[in-house]
């Protein structure tokens, strides 16, 4: 299980997370919703590393993260997929993928089947430069080079903007799968409530900074929920 406790993170002067705990538990996706600029990114940059928190801890199965290099999480088994996806436009399909086999024992140096089970496009666009696929399919790509970090826990930032419906629907499908099929824990940030609702087995909504609500998913006051979304 993946635990923050009383986390605050700063750019220069500005706060960005203000106390924030949240636990994200293996075989379950936990979804944190909030709308633009309340601090989703930067709680998964606390998480992956790339931000150091100005107090607070970061716990993964009872090992500590503070203070350790985001290559180290991974190892740790963090899988992390960015916002806006970063796919690395001039590399093929296949090379983005195998950037994933950085944090992995030579043995496991492989593309695992499950991922083109999951995104078969991928397969069929192997040789083409990532730059040159479409928004969804850079998504799809994003998730599979995170996995082929055999993460044990995946986080991902905002997986479904900008992308359409029916690859929406796609990725909602392999979330579900990895969380039934592997136990792996789902962290997933989303501005979609629909979508998140659909997914998560419990929700966190963010505001300024701040965790203001929590609960199981099924329980979710989806008008509190959408007060918070809306500007
Ligand atoms: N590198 C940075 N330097 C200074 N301020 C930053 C930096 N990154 C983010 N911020 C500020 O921190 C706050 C939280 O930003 P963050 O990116 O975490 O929000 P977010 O919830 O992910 O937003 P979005 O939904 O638009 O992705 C915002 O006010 C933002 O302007
Ligand atoms: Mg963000």
């Amino acid at each position: 299980m993946l635990t923050v406790e009383k986390a605050n993170l700063h750019y220069g002067a500005a706060q960005a997370l203000r106390g924030i705990s949240l636990a994200a538990e293996m075989g379950k996706i936990t979804c944190v919703l909030g709308r633009n600029g309340v601090g989703k990114s930067s709680l998964l940059r606390a998480i992956t590393g790339q931000h150091p928190l100005s107090a607070g801890t970061v716990t993964f199965n009872d090992v500590k993260l503070d203070g350790m290099a985001p290559y180290n999480r991974a190892k740790h088994g963090i899988g992390y997929v960015p916002q806006g996806r970063e796919i690395f436009p001039l590399l093929s399909v296949k090379e983005n993928l195998e950037s994933g086999y950085a944090p992995v024992k030579r043995s496991e140096r492989f593309i695992p089947n499950e991922i083109f089970s999951l995104f078969p496009v991928l397969q069929s666009m192997l040789g083409r430069r990532g730059g040159d696929l479409s928004g969804g399919q850079q998504q799809q790509l994003a998730i599979g080079r995170a996995l082929v970090t055999r993460p044990k826990i995946l986080v991902l930032d905002e997986p479904t903007e900008g992308i359409q419906p029916s690859i929406i629907k796609d990725i909602g499908r392999a979330i579900k799968y990895l969380r039934d099929s592997t136990g792996m824990a789902i962290l997933l940030v989303e501005q979609y409530l629909d979508f998140c609702r659909e997914l998560a087995d419990h929700v966190y909504i963010m505001d300024r900074g701040e965790i203001v609500h929590q609960g199981a998913a099924e329980t979710l006051d989806t008008q509190e929920a959408r007060r918070h979304l809306t500007v």
